[in-house]
């Protein structure tokens, strides 16, 4: 499973994705802001780098876990407490 580099626990949510799992090499860019596999002019490569952002913020964490051609899967972690430091 590929982290965010977050560091989450406490509250989880998963969701998968059926017949779409991206290759291992794309993995550790799927967060970074304007990788989109999608063609040109169709995919911004914004939506998961702002979901990542907005996880963050609370200092949770995002994994994917993918097997090509079979599966993705997003697992968002959110810790229960309210971090003590909090940006704006
Ligand atoms: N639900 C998903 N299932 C499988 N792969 C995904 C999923 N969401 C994103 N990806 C992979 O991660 C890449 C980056 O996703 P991201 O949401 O940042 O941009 P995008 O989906 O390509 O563009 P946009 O969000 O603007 O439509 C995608 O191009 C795709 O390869
Ligand atoms: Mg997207």
């Amino acid at each position: 499973m590929q982290d965010g580099a977050g560091r989450g626990r406490g509250w989880c949510s998963r969701s998968k994705t059926t017949a779409s799992g991206s290759p291992s090499t794309d993995l550790p860019r799927i967060f970074d802001p304007f990788f989109t596999t999608k063609g040109r002019g169709k995919g911004t490569g914004l939506g998961l780098a702002i979901s990542y952002g907005i996880v963050r913020e609370y200092d949770g964490a995002m994994l994917v876990e993918s097997v090509p051609g079979r599966f993705t899967r997003f697992r968002i972690e959110l810790p229960v407490h309210k971090p003590a430091r909090v940006s704006a």
